[in-house]
């Protein structure tokens, strides 16, 4: 048995329980001082404050840190061959992201580079991002595919993250995204790419019990809200759970569905209408916001605040992928959750831990301290919790542990 005993907490914050958190739950967080957490075999035995009364195994002192649960990156589009830095002087002289994909550029082009990636480059490429988010206090996260737009190519990035969800410390949730963007080769036979992904890749993926979720990018010039539904409902009757990209840039309707179709998240929602949050509370679907990718496309930002107040749990991510957000520091998405949707160190914290988890489906294994959940924490160079969302550009993680092992301490 190996156990482990993390003593001299100065403050334990974490959300509670083992599903979403909405309204004012999203901000009421446990506060413990001078606190303790007990973990055996990767899971957290007990926590409490004061002395601790276990004396045997091995002992980590927090040196009067923060802790909290390691954080949940609910939405990445982790494996991709190549990056996009030529699209930045685009973006400064404001050519719109629709644009440069129309002109065959942005999602397009990174796909061109995945498919000339090898599985083994591509999986080494992602190995080094999950590296560097472990490092940055993210011990969990999803990964989408969606830069092969056919079935050999989606597969094979399928492939990739199971692999690494085997080999990696990280736990990685895999969401099938063929319909990130129509292929140039179907421009003129939409429905023929959907044929392709409801008669020959969403079984294929399911077969292979290669992903957990589908997602579909609901957006002018991408997919319509009825192409879309049409995607996720036959996701859905190949056990495949609905996740969907909606009002990144025009709200065509996507957030409307997400809730009709019960979708376990919504994602971006930056013009999400009212009928959107509406639609959203009544149909239990988590809306996963972005901020970090609204900051990179220097647009608007989602109405947070109104989603919290009609009941929607809010999530965080990064978005990580190669065009609209090159960024894989949560650290980075709660200062801009603070600053640019006005939620407040609390609301944030749950929405990257225990609302990010239960956006893929976890909120049961990960995302807050609880007994019996896995031991995946942070020990923070912060003293409390508004200082980890207040400092901006450093790496605060001290000390990341996942499932009760060590991986990364600047001190150790
Ligand atoms: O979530 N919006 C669609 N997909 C990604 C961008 C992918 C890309 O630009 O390569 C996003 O922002
Ligand atoms: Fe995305």
């Amino acid at each position: 048995m190996s156990s482990l005993l993390i003593h001299n907490i100065g403050m334990l914050a974490t959300p509670e329980g083992l599903e979403a958190r909405r309204g004012a739950d999203q901000g009421s967080i446990r506060v413990l001082e001078n606190a303790w957490i007990y973990t055996e075999n990767g899971e957290i035995i007990s926590y409490g404050t004061g002395n601790p009364p276990i004396t045997f195994g091995e002992k980590l002192d927090a040196g009067g840190r923060l802790v909290t649960p390691g954080l949940v990156d609910a939405h990445t589009h982790l494996i991709f061959g190549g990056w996009r830095q030529n699209e930045l002087a685009m973006k400064i002289r404001n050519v719109p992201y629709l644009d440069i994909l129309a002109a065959g550029g942005g999602i397009l082009s990174t796909v061109k580079a995945t498919h000339a990636a090898s599985e083994e480059a591509l999986t080494e490429k992602a190995s080094a991002a999950l590296d560097e988010m472990l490092a940055f206090g993210t011990t969990t996260c999803e990964a989408k595919s969606g830069y092969g737009l056919c079935k050999k190519e989606e597969l094979k990035q399928l492939k990739v993250i199971k692999k690494l969800n085997k080999e990696h410390p990280m736990d990685v949730a895999a969401t099938f995204m063929g319909a990130h963007a129509l292929p140039p080769e179907f421009k003129a036979d939409r429905d023929g790419y959907l044929k392709l992904l409801c008669e020959e890749m969403i079984p294929a993926v399911s077969k292979q019990k290669l992903a957990k979720f589908c997602d579909v990018f609901c957006e002018t010039g991408v997919f319509t809200a009825e192409e879309s539904r049409r995607i996720l409902e036959c996701g859905k009757e190949n056990g495949l759970i609905p996740k969907i990209h909606a009002d990144e840039i025009d709200p065509i309707g996507g957030s409307q569905l997400a809730g009709e179709i019960g979708a376990i998240s919504a994602e971006h929602l930056i013009v999400c209408p009212d009928a959107g949050i509406e639609s959203m509370a009544k149909g239990g679907t988590i809306a996963c916001l972005l901020p970090a990718t609204s900051f990179y496309l220097n647009s608007t930002y989602a109405p947070a605040r109104k989603m919290i107040e009609a009941g929607v749990p809010v999530a965080l991510a990064s978005d990580f992928n190669p065009g609209s957000c090159p960024c894989l520091n949560l650290q980075l998405v709660m200062n801009i959750a603070c600053l640019k949707y006005r939620l407040t160190p609390e609301e944030v914290l749950t929405g990257v831990t225990l609302n990010a988890a239960a956006a893929i489906g976890m909120a049961e294994q990960v995302g807050s301290i609880d007994r019996a959940k896995q031991a995946d924490l942070v020990i923070w160079d912060a003293p409390d919790l508004n200082y980890l969302c207040y400092r901006l550009g450093s790496n605060l993680a001290h000390t990341v542990i996942k499932k009760g092992v060590i991986y990364h301490g600047k001190n150790h």
